[in-house]
């Protein structure tokens, strides 16, 4: 039977244009191909999830215009649980645009519209969603009071709470947010932002430090070089399959959406991020967010569980 997970999060359409190398401030490129694909960070992880064979339930906010009617089109069809994504008649739908570049590698900025007006009170009324919820995964691309409600509600709940810190507040998190949070998965800039290192920090280091915050498990993702995790009681890492990367948008949504449904499904921590890490490998090998997710097919083929 499939598992319940809930994710509360972020709606956005993704405006991508591929160039050779991403302009300097000032430069203009001619760049190549311009795709639109359904997009954010919490779309991406809760389409992820979806399409892996968990039951998932999307708590999001969208405008009431035509990028908001495509988007919950997309997630109906994509078979996501859409009773409590709700329409905000003044904001737009989320937009974020984005440039990838020959490595595939990309810069984004979101124009978050809708997704700002996500408040606790849309939270609370999903409370009957968050019931037999397994895992509940968050990112932060919706206010910072809203992830925290979710985690509350989700800790209260006895669902394991997912937070991906992306993107990270200048001024770090709350005590309170991660007291709530099992999971933790940055990558190492968040990671950098949120316990007071220098970027470039080592990846150890970063993770020792991480764990000093009280967070139970936290999984450090490395692009490329896969992810470490660290416990209480275990300390790995783990490489994802070579793949040939045309871009990396909602890669590391894959791996989180891949992670989420092992940990609901009870997995072992380690057969968990190897399928994570190759759920984000599989992603990068496709343009756009939505449209790159992988199929669990696709995904046991690669990884079999
Ligand atoms: O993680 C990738 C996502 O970040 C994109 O889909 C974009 O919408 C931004 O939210």
């Amino acid at each position: 039977m499939p598992q319940r997970i809930v994710v509360v999060g972020s709606a956005n359409t993704d405006l991508v244009c591929l160039t050779g190398h991403l302009p300097q401030p000032g430069e203009t490129v001619l760049g190549g191909r311009f795709v639109q694909a359904a997009g954010g960070k919490g779309a991406n992880q809760a389409v992820a999830a979806q399409r892996l064979g968990a039951e998932v339930w999307f708590v999001a906010r969208l405008g009431d215009d035509a990028y908001g009617d495509a988007a919950l089109a997309s997630y109906r069809l994509a078979g996501l649980h859409t009773d409590h994504i709700t329409r905000d008649a003044k904001a737009p739908s989320g937009v974020a645009l984005i440039l990838v570049d020959a490595a595939g590698e990309n810069v984004i900025v979101v124009a978050p519209g809708a997704n700002e007006t996500l408040r606790p009170d849309h939270v609370e009324h999903a409370e009957s969603a968050f019931e037999e919820a397994a895992v509940v995964l968050l990112q932060l691309e919706v206010p910072l009071d809203t992830a925290l409600a979710a985690a509350q509600l989700g800790r209260a709940s006895g669902a394991q709470v997912m937070l991906n810190p992306a993107p990270m507040p200048a001024d770090g998190l709350p005590a309170e947010l991660l007291s709530c949070v099992d999971v933790l998965t940055p990558n190492t800039t968040e990671a950098s932002r949120l316990v007071d290192l220098p970027d470039g920090a080592d990846d150890e280091a970063l993770a020792a430090a991480l764990r000093g915050i009280g967070v139970p498990t936290v999984v450090l993702t490395r692009g490329a070089r896969g992810a470490l995790v660290v416990t209480a009681d275990a300390h790995f890492a783990v490489t994802p399959p070579a793949v040939d990367a045309v871009d990396t948008t909602a890669a590391g949504d894959a791996f989180n959406g891949a992670l989420a449904v092992a940990l609901a499904e009870n997995r072992p921590l380690l057969a968990a991020t190897r399928r994570a890490c190759a759920a984000g490998a599989l992603a990068a090998t496709r343009v756009g967010a939505q449209p790159s997710l992988p199929r669990l097919d696709e995904l046991d083929r690669l990884c079999p569980m």
